[in-house]
């Protein structure tokens, strides 16, 4: 039976461009996927504790020898795992902060790195919606300051995920940056997001 992991990250609650694209991802496969199931963790709202030493090292250690820190930390990882080894597509909605992933996601990647997935994703497709509040796209000044998608990239196909889209809205802060506004941005703003919502629905209509 098809599954589906959908993953929030975004802080905010109102307003998230990058929640309401994952939320029509979900949507759409759903309806693509009528006896699919889905599995929904907020990496905000319920933020993964980073892995600690004791986690690290249970994975190294015999289960006979854990210690109750070990056991509980290797615990929430485990959990972690099983949702992912379960999921034959996942869905990520990932803002850019600071050039970079929200380190909520980041503290959900940290865990998921195991025996049981290194190598072993090879039929897991991800599908990475993202929000950035600025343009970076060919020729802007900051092209190539958007280091989400190339470090993704390289970290998913250490698991074995080859099959990696990403679909980007970018200028959404064009109406709420005092340095933006000024630009006039609004309505590019609105025709990235448009082609956002577009490319989700090819997506699930291939
Ligand atoms: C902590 C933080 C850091 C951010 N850093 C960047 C950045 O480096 N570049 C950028 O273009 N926008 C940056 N933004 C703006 C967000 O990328 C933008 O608001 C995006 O829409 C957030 O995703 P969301 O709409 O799903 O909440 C940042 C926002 C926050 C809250």
């Amino acid at each position: 039976m098809a599954h589906l992991l959908h993953l929030d990250s975004s802080l905010r609650s109102e307003g998230s461009r990058s929640r309401r694209l994952s939320a029509h991802y979900a949507k759409l496969w759903s309806a693509a996927h009528p006896d699919g199931t889905v599995t929904y963790r907020d990496l905000a709202v319920d933020p993964i504790p980073h892995l600690d030493e004791a986690g690290f090292t249970a994975a190294f250690t015999p289960e006979a020898d854990r210690t109750p820190e070990q056991n509980d930390s290797f615990k929430v990882s485990t959990e972690l795992i099983d949702e992912l080894v379960a999921a034959d597509t996942v869905v990520v909605g990932l803002p850019l902060y600071n050039f970079s992933v929200p380190s909520t996601f980041k503290a959900w990647f940290d865990r998921i790195v195991s025996e049981r997935t290194l190598g072993r994703l090879t039929e897991t497709k991800l599908v990475v919606v993202t929000a950035r509040g600025g343009g970076y796209g060919p020729g802007t000044p900051r092209e190539g300051w958007d280091h989400r998608e190339p470090w993704l990239r390289h970290a998913v196909s250490n698991l074995g995920i080859t099959d990696v889209t990403f679909v980007d809205a970018e200028l959404t802060l064009a109406r709420e940056s005092p340095q933006m506004i000024p630009l006039d941005l609004g309505a590019a703003e609105d025709q990235s997001f448009a082609a956002a919502l577009a490319a989700i629905e090819e997506l699930l209509a291939a």
